[in-house]
């Protein structure tokens, strides 16, 4: 008989009494064997009082550590448990993603495999969801009643807490990092839609979905009993990358907007760098160094605009896109100084307080350089501007 360890390619193996559970519980495990016996029943032990049928899905990733075995053991002992084991795929947030695809249960219930989320939260996370009270439930840390293990340290804190309060204009959740969640299975937002990198796919799915109920309840967030963290400083920076993305579904103009002025911020010091160095070490006149530096500004924003704040915007030929950002960051230049000198000069009031002047240039200029950017540079593709359309519609 061919272990369940290495039954990758088989159909995952599931209890046959329980053909259509009313909850799914997903389980993304790496080297978690040791783990699996104590989470089933402590899962068990929750739920098999209420006699609510489930499931419990293990989406491993091809662990070496004996988590086939112990999922056979389980399923021996009458345990609802079905294994996916994973081959050519990595990662805890795809792992979630394909643990969901293949449940069955009206309800879904994600939680970590190293028993650092309490089984005892299951119930009440699933009454909210039973009773229409809620449509999204985290199990959080955040709110009142909730905790962390006391032996958290300032650095695994600080990863916990930046990442939280970095994500806030996405969702009133206090914890929204939270690898804890539950929801019905049907307002899982389309597999396409959704694009993790690295660990939030909680947050994924809650801001990419349709939910207008979410709730938290507190738990204590434990030490993990066996095995290792997989969390590592990579998957931090992974997160920022996310983060990005989140922002631009959710924020679609607004984000670009921000990413587009801090570019340009970027852009002035390297500016305001240029001129003095072209003028003091190589000697330029200074409307040359003006000149050049300007240049040289405009092709780093050119550059940073590329990869970042239009990165998923159609990509013209690198020859063709670079003259044509120099082309509309002269006219927003243009626009700049140009209304400078308007001001200033039809305005006493602007002429005595020329800061304000030199600002609502800025302003205007980087207005006519973002818009003309996105016209004519960074066109975004048609689907999306279809998409905003709707959305703005709504
Ligand atoms: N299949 C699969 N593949 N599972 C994975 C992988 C992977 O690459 N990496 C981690 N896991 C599983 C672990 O086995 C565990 O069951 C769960 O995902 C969480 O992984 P941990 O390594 O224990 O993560 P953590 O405790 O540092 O992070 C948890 O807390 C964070 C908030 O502090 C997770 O719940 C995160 O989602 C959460 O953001
Ligand atoms: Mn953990």
């Amino acid at each position: 008989m061919a272990s369940i360890a290495t039954a990758a390619a088989a159909p995952p193996l599931a209890a046959p009494e329980c053909e259509s559970p009313a909850v799914s519980i997903i389980v993304p495990t790496y080297r978690e064997a040791l783990n699996i016996p104590l989470l089933a029943r402590g899962i068990d032990d929750v739920l098999a009082p209420r006699a609510t049928p489930y499931e419990l899905i293990i989406v491993d990733d091809h662990s070496d550590d004996g988590t086939g075995a112990a999922c056979e053991q389980l399923l021996s002992e009458g345990n609802p448990v079905r294994l996916i084991s994973r081959r050519h795929q990595r990662g805890l947030s795809s792992a979630v993603l394909e643990g969901c695809s293949k449940a069955r249960g009206t309800y879904l219930v994600v939680m970590d495999g190293d028993l650092s989320h309490p089984c005892s939260a299951i119930p009440a996370m699933l009454d909210h969801l039973q009773s229409g009270e809620a449509d999204f439930v985290v199990g959080s840390r955040y709110v009142p009643g909730g905790s962390t293990h006391a032996n958290w340290g300032w650095s695994r804190t600080i990863n916990s807490r930046v990442p939280s309060w970095l994500s806030r204009p996405l969702s009133p959740l206090r914890d929204p990092m939270s690898g804890f969640f539950a929801l019905p299975r049907d307002s899982l937002p389309e597999r396409q839609l959704l694009s993790p990198v690295g660990y939030k796919i909680g947050l994924e799915i809650f801001v990419k979905g349709d939910f207008d109920k979410p709730k938290e309840v507190p738990i204590h967030f434990g030490e993990r009993v066996h095995g290792e963290s997989k969390l590592s400083a990579r998957e931090q920076l992974r997160f920022l990358q996310h983060l990005r993305r989140l922002y631009h579904f959710h924020f679609p103009l607004l984000s670009e907007l921000v990413q587009f002025g801090l570019v340009g911020a970027s852009g002035f010091v390297i500016d305001l760098l240029f001129y003095l160095l072209l003028q003091w070490l190589v000697g330029l006149s200074h409307t040359t160094a003006r000149a050049l530096s300007f240049l040289v500004a405009a092709s780093w924003n050119w550059g940073w605009n590329r990869t970042i704040t239009f990165s998923q915007h159609q990509q013209l030929a690198k020859l063709v896109q670079w003259p044509r950002f120099l082309l509309t960051s002269s006219l927003g230049f243009a626009v700049n100084w140009g209304s400078y000198v308007l001001l200033t000069s039809e305005f006493a009031f602007f002429d005595q307080n020329r800061i304000l002047a030199l600002m609502a240039g800025v302003a205007l200029g980087m207005g006519v350089n973002f818009i003309t950017a996105r016209l004519f540079v960074f066109k975004p593709f048609a689907e999306d501007v279809k998409r905003d359309n709707a959305t703005f519609n709504d």
